[in-house]
């Protein structure tokens, strides 16, 4: 009787398994058939047409050139999508132009910088990162996704998943930071946020990587300039993100302008071919950077025919404003510099992405104004923004508990930042409209209305420097020149504080000093705000900094001289209601920083995951033939994981579920975590391994899990973390991803520094 029911059962399973295998390949089967039908018809113009992405200008170019004729070019079969047309009345008509107006009908897929937010715009990625919430993260992208379909978008230029540890690097903004762990976790979230289960649905879009590979490792942080580094670093440590966003299913990945190994990535067949494609099995298409195959000829490859072709046979698929394909390829096919297979198989590719997003289906699948009047800019997308921006900030220091702030006392507002919309959204926020930005001074009388008496001065300009304010307003006005005197403002200023019973002063950067092509040599505050920040010390009033900035700035002054400090780095529209929010414990901070923040310039690179080296230093203290500095300690100001709350958190002995484990058998490790504070609060419990001896040097400590929980005052929750062997593994000189048997020291603690630890010896 059993024996006939399992029977049965097997019998069950095995024809459903059959039945999808037949569906999903039915599915891929169809696209197939329906591609190559298409690609009978087209003629070798047309196929070179579909690699062609062009930016018809109107919105935030970000290189020299934009595109021209585009119009008659669309009609010619000879532009595959578009980036940087926003609106649903415009892209339809862009549309249109392709489907009625060119030969075949083949409609054009469009893109845009959707990086934090579409027209709502949410903390920059690196403010998100600091959330440590991939749930929130994922939900992020998830609406960036309902509102940018809604205006007719169908691709998103994100996640940019470039490790960065080099903060002068102005792009560090757009990431997640300094760790692959995290890294990847939150590129795999927005991915899936952005496409979500069925990539045609009306309200799903295809993200795309970038910028494959190593970006974040430009040398002296000077952007767009050379990376070189071993390939077990490589494989470590910057590869994993871009290829967690590969196995998440991302549809398409952006090539880089940097070059690794003295090729330009966009050139690279290592990276293009060998390990996207051959290694991680990528299917979907790979797009350049802005003009990255016309960059090659700079880069000392060749002339503009020879570096297309050099692109095309190193996998890339599309080239984005360059127009090398379109006006090299045919010769460098008569010429035999490329094969008509190279061709095909690029046009393929995005004839599939297409296909995919449901376009030949409805060529205006994403065109729906009624759709784009509810959802662009709508209340709960706002409400969004607030929460994830709250979630973002990161409480640096706090003496006395000056935070939350009394709702009943007098506040002196000062700063460049306090009363500013233009510079909430922060880099990269072309579709963001400044003017729906909540200012500070706006965002604090939202929450306490009269009940506390906010006094405001401006007290500094961002910057005094005018040739640098030129460079910075290049996307319109961001440093505003007051036609007072420094002096004069920082008299008003002093003057206000005085009346104040606590001073709250909102500094930072201006949104464009980072993002692209905006790398700093001085990460510190501007001059003249320091100088602000002298004057108001000398009031002896309990001084607050709210610190605005894409990168975490040198703070070692700023550190001793303050009371306490809020890093909130670029929080979106909602800025001033999230700020006020959490200044005054509405909301218990609970970002932790996942970029170390350097005591000075000389310091960087500063990782928490560098090697030991054969000479450590042992303890603090300066040591004579060790590893450091005569001038400055080895350690950041503030370490990778570090946030305060308003509450405090104990930690107590890690617990394991043996010291001795063997083979591929998991173990946990348990530490209870207490709430010893006045207030509820979340913390990031993390857990780092060390691995003391290898075969190849390992760093001195890697994360490899996180919690965000919640506790009450007093309240204690064990938190336990499962550790495989796959927590173990590195890669060796052969670059094997292996474990090796031996002694691993677990780490739980809320920082990257502030730890428990405890030994185990795992056996092979
Ligand atoms: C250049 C930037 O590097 C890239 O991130 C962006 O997506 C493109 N321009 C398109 O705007």
């Amino acid at each position: 009787m059993l024996r006939n029911f399992l029977i049965g059962l097997i019998i069950i399973c095995v024809t459903q398994v059959q039945a999808q295998t037949q569906d999903t390949k039915s599915d891929s089967y169809r696209m197939k058939s329906y591609v190559d039908a298409l690609m009978k018809k087209m003629t070798l113009d047309e196929k070179i047409g579909q690699l062609n992405l062009l930016t018809p200008g109107g919105a935030v170019a970000t290189g020299e050139v934009v595109s021209s004729g585009v119009e008659s070019k669309i009609k010619a079969g000879s532009v595959g999508g578009l980036f940087g047309v926003i609106g649903v009345d415009k892209i339809k008509k862009a549309q249109e132009l392709a489907v009625n107006g060119s030969r075949l009908h083949i409609p054009l897929i469009f893109g845009s910088d959707v990086i934090h937010g579409y027209k709502t715009t949410f903390p920059i990625p690196l403010g998100l990162s600091c959330s440590w919430d991939t749930a929130m993260i994922e939900r992020s992208a998830r609406i960036a996704a309902t509102e940018a379909t809604a205006d007719g978008l169908s691709w998103v230029f994100s996640p940019m998943v470039d490790i960065a540890r080099d903060p002068r690097w102005g792009r560090i903004a757009e990431g997640a930071g300094e760790d692959p762990y995290l890294g990847s976790k939150v590129a795999r979230a927005m991915v899936k946020g952005y496409q979500g289960n069925d990539l045609s649905a009306n309200n799903t879009l295809m993200a795309c990587v970038k910028h494959y590979a190593l970006y974040g490792a430009a040398e002296a942080g000077r952007d767009y300039n050379t990376t070189d580094m071993s390939r077990i670093k490589m494989y470590e440590y910057y590869l994993p993100p871009y290829k967690a966003a590969v196995e998440a299913g991302v549809g398409s990945v952006m090539s880089s302008f940097n070059e690794v190994d003295a090729i330009p990535a966009t050139a690279n067949k290592f990276l293009m071919t060998d390990v996207l494609r051959k290694q991680w099995g990528f299917k979907g298409f790979v797009v350049t950077d802005y003009t990255a195959i016309n960059e090659m000829i700079d880069h000392g490859m060749g002339d503009l025919q020879t570096v297309s072709a050099l692109a095309l046979k190193a996998g890339i698929d599309m080239d984005m404003v360059g127009e090398g394909f379109l006006t090299t390829l045919k010769k460098s096919l008569k010429e035999g510099k490329v094969t008509l297979q190279q061709i095909e198989t690029a046009c393929r590719r995005i004839l599939e992405a297409k296909y995919k997003l449901g376009l030949f289906d409805d060529p205006y699948r994403y065109c729906n104004t009624a759709r784009a009047s509810k959802e662009v800019l709508s209340a709960d997308k706002m409400q969004a923004a607030r929460e994830f921006a709250e979630h973002s900030f990161i409480l640096l220091k706090n003496n006395n508990q000056t935070l939350p702030l009394k709702k009943s006392a007098t506040i002196a507002l000062i700063g460049p930042l306090a009363n500013n919309k233009n510079n909430m959204l922060g880099t990269w926020a072309v579709s963001g409209d400044p003017q729906f930005s909540v200012p500070v001074l706006d965002g604090i009388k939202n929450i306490v209305g009269s009940s506390v008496n906010v006094l405001y001065a401006k007290g500094a300009n961002i910057t005094d420097d005018t040739v640098l304010a030129k460079k910075i307003n290049v996307f319109g006005e961001r440093v505003d020149i007051d036609k007072r005197s420094p002096q004069e403002l920082i008299n008003e200023a002093v003057n206000t504080a005085n009346n104040a019973n606590v001073v709250v002063a909102v500094i930072g950067e201006a949104s464009e000093m980072s993002g692209e092509s905006a790398s700093r040599s001085d990460i510190g505050l501007p001059e003249n705000q320091k100088e602000l920040l002298k004057a108001l010390v000398k009031t002896g009033k309990p001084l607050v900094l709210v610190i605005m900035s894409g990168r975490p700035l040198t703070l070692s002054w700023e550190s001793e001289i303050a009371t306490s400090i809020l890093q909130v780095w670029f929080p979106g529209h909602e800025a001033g209601n999230a700020i006020a929010d959490v200044l005054f414990g509405n909301y218990n901070p609970s970002g932790k920083t996942t970029i170390s923040f350097p005591r000075n310039v000389g310091q960087i690179p500063i990782y928490y995951n560098h090697k030991n080296t054969g000479r450590p230093l042992t303890g603090d203290a300066w040591q004579k033939f060790r590893s450091d500095y005569l001038d400055v300690s080895n350690t950041p100001l503030y370490p990778f994981g570090y946030g305060l709350s308003y509450t405090t958190f104990s930690y107590g002995d890690i617990i394991l579920s043996t010291n001795n484990p063997k083979g591929n058998q998991s173990i946990t490790a348990t530490a209870r975590v207490t709430n010893t504070g006045k207030y509820t609060g979340e913390e990031v419990v993390q857990l780092y391994i060390s691995d003391p001896v290898a075969s190849v040097t390992r760093s001195v400590k890697d994360l490899k899990g996180f919690k965000k929980i919640m506790l009450q005052p007093g309240e204690s929750k064990e938190v336990s973390f499962t550790i495989t062997t796959e927590d173990l593994k590195f890669y060796n000189t052969d670059l094997q991803h292996i474990w090796e048997p031996g002694e691993f020291i677990i780490q739980i603690g809320t920082n990257s520094q502030d730890v428990k630890s405890a030994t185990i010896n795992w056996r092979k």
